[in-house]
């Protein structure tokens, strides 16, 4: 299947699970076995959330698919993913050996992307993603991935 019809499915797909699903966790816990099963090249994906009142800022891990990883919480100054949290900002980074930001969760991966999570425009916590593959994330995949972290948002800003 071209890549472009199945991050069309895919997305239509995350659409009808926003819809269907009871709780925000229960979306976020879909958005990670779908992205895993279906997108062939995302061989981590996982959410990690801001602790809530933790001093200083620290994220830990949520729902997840894939290896087990040793970084199950992390200080907002620490990896690519305190850094995502911290500015608010996409981070995508197509070759994780040469960014000295990055925490290793497999020695097999080579690329990453972190979109963060938003909650009345604040920042709540983000979607990860780790690649086997050099560049995985390309422009389709950067959106795709920004439209699974929003409408997690929209969920949880419900749920408030
Ligand atoms: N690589 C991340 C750590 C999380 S693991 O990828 C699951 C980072 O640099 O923040």
């Amino acid at each position: 299947m071209p890549v472009t019809t199945r991050i069309e499915e895919v997305r239509n797909q995350v659409e009808a699970l926003a819809q269907a699903a009871p709780t925000a966790k229960d979306l976020m816990e879909g958005v990670c076995k779908l992205l895993h099963e279906r997108m062939l090249k995302y061989n981590w994906v996982g959410f990690y959330m801001l602790e809530p009142g933790a001093q200083p800022p620290a994220l830990v891990l949520g729902a997840f698919m894939g290896a087990m990883t040793p970084h199950t919480r992390i200080p907002l100054n620490q990896g690519i993913c305190g850094a995502a949290a911290s500015s608010g900002k996409m981070i995508v980074v197509d070759d994780v050996s040469k960014d000295t930001r990055y925490l290793a969760c497999s020695l097999e991966t080579k690329s990453e992307i972190v979109v963060p999570v938003f909650v009345a425009k604040q920042v709540t916590g983000e979607l990860d993603i780790d690649s086997h593959f050099s560049a995985a994330f390309g422009a389709e995949d950067q959106e795709l991935v920004q439209y699974c972290a929003e409408v997690v948002g929209k969920k949880l800003e419900k749920s408030q």
